[in-house]
């Protein structure tokens, strides 16, 4: 099992870290088949696995059970969970109760939180005391979408830039172990990134990042139909998955399914009841 200081020795050594979001047991279990550094439990799952909307409505229940099962498919393998939409904004102790909720019912490594307000910040420091390793998210931020008014580029002005620059530094001195930076200009990551002395995460933040993450059903193009710019699709499970299912069902219908090569036959008649 990766450490927070293998991390930190990655980035030191140069050497990128790779993250992918998991959901599931099998999906958990093939991404630490591959060799994945951390698996990420992201309240995305409210998108590719419920089919909501966006991420607002995925609750702490969803994510420890989705975490559960991905701890189960990959016990060996970092595992970071998202705290949900408004799960850590009511007050620092709620807050804190569902960290310690999350972390200890799935055996997460790390918690993630968006945003890097004075509350976060706090909450960052406070749960880091407590034991809870924290991974910010800064950028663009989705449980915050309807505030930010809509999946945009982020920090593509100086004003902007300079205020992404200094989130990063304060989640940083206040214990944050990675920051995913989402949505933001190649050249503005490569700074923040520089700035850093823990490993800064990308999703659509260039290749200067010290590691990547995307989302399971993305790289796989599996149940999404539109992909941001920023996603590189390594297959096409929808044709792969539709055509199967599509030869199943013909099978049935066309009485193809199942032959005897599927079906267990019995060699003494006699065993058999006698009809009538
Ligand atoms: O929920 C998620 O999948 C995420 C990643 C996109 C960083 O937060
Ligand atoms: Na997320």
């Amino acid at each position: 099992m990766l450490t927070r200081l293998d991390l930190q020795k990655m980035k030191e050594e140069k050497q990128k870290v790779s993250m992918l979001t998991a959901y599931d047991y099998p999906s958990a279990k093939m991404a630490e088949q591959a060799g994945i550094d951390m698996i990420l439990v992201g309240d995305s799952l409210g998108m590719v696995v419920l089919g909501y909307e966006s991420t607002v409505k995925v609750t702490v229940d969803d994510m420890i059970h989705h975490a559960k099962a991905v701890k189960r498919g990959a016990q060996n393998t970092f595992m970071v969970v998202d705290m949900p939409f408004m799960s850590y904004h009511i007050s620092l102790e709620d807050s804190l109760k569902n960290a310690q909720r999350i972390f200890q019912d799935t055996d997460a490594q790390a918690l993630k939180i968006e945003g890097a307000s004075d509350e976060i910040l706090t909450l960052t420091e406070r749960l880091t005391n407590a034991g809870i390793p924290v991974v910010a998210h800064i950028g663009l931020t989705p449980q915050t979408v309807n505030v930010l008014g809509g999946y945009k580029v982020q920090g593509k002005d100086k004003h902007t830039g300079e205020k992404l620059l200094q989130d990063a530094k304060q989640l940083e001195a206040h214990g944050a172990i990675a920051i995913v930076l989402e949505c933001v200009p190649k050249e503005l990551a490569n700074i923040v990134t520089g700035s850093l002395s823990v490993p800064a995460i990308g999703i659509g933040a260039g290749i200067d990042c010290d590691g990547q993450v995307l989302v399971y059903h993305d790289i796989l193009k599996y149940g999404v139909d539109r992909l941001p710019k920023f996603v590189k699709a390594y297959t096409d499970l929808n044709s792969e998955v539709e055509q199967a299912i599509q030869s199943y069902n013909e099978d049935v219908k066309n009485k193809q399914f199942p032959t005897d090569d599927y079906s267990f036959l019995i060699k003494n008649k006699d065993a058999l009841p006698k009809v009538g």
